[in-house]
């Protein structure tokens, strides 16, 4: 299979968005390719398209024209069944509002992704959340966790099914400079056992240390 050994591969993707009867060009042909092992920092005003970036990249929306494929998947005219399993199979996401489900403890919420998939998901829960750091605080509820300690979680969470890509949208926009700091170490880490990470952030201190910037402006992406 010829995919030029990319895990990402866009070309010319735009993604227009109507809103009454004006059409909003959140993406104009946007050219991204990221190989295995990258840590792609994607740098930009708000309301400049990064989300919609994420969002194509990570399977739950579709763009308008343009080329898109994630690993071996050729994104254009699947059906939403097998988007889905590419999501589930492939793709970790962690978000800025972490989202874990606050009537669940830390370890079933690191389970919950898992759950129709593996047999052994609760071993490789208590695995992640060893190598986030919350291995004490596997009965806790979210409230009774700082926001550092939320985002560790949904990390954790995050890594479940063994994805190779993560998806990070703006994921240390809601946390101090010290907690942001370690979220971003914890990354690190993960991106050198060969994970690939593509990461939204506002903070220029943290996308420097990412292997690439991609700069994203009225929904053109430059390098
Ligand atoms: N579902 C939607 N419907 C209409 N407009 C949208 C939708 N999603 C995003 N947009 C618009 O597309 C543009 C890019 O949005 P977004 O990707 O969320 O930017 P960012 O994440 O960089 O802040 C913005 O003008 C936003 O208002
Ligand atoms: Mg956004």
């Amino acid at each position: 299979m010829n995919n030029n050994g990319y895990l990402i591969h866009m070309e010319s993707v735009s993604k227009d968005f109507r809103r009454g009867s004006e059409t909003i060009h959140a993406l104009r042909e946007a050219n991204l390719s990221v190989h295995p092992g990258e840590f792609i920092a994607v740098v930009g005003h708000s309301g400049s398209g990064k989300t919609t970036l994420m969002n194509i990249i990570g399977c739950l929306d579709r763009p308008t024209s343009g080329y898109v494929r994630i690993a071996d998947h050729k994104i254009k005219d699947l059906p939403e069944k097998e988007l889905t399993q590419i999501r589930k199979t492939t793709i970790g996401f962690v978000f800025q509002q972490f989202f874990l489900i606050p009537t669940l403890t830390v370890l079933q919420n690191v389970m919950l992704p898992g759950l129709f998939a593996r047999q052994n998901v609760e071993k490789r829960a208590r695995e992640l959340l060893g190598l986030v750091g919350l291995k004490n605080r596997l009965s806790h509820l979210p409230d009774q966790l700082s926001g550092g300690e939320m985002q560790r979680v949904a990390i954790a969470r995050s890594l479940i099914n063994n994805p190779s890509i993560l998806l990070a949208d703006e994921p240390t926009g809601n946390l101090d400079s010290h907690n942001a700091g370690n979220i971003i170490s914890m990354f690190e880490q993960f991106n050198r056992t060969g994970l690939t990470i593509v990461m939204v952030t506002h903070n220029p201190d943290i996308a420097t240390r990412c292997s690439k910037i991609v700069h994203i402006e009225d929904g053109c992406l430059t390098a």
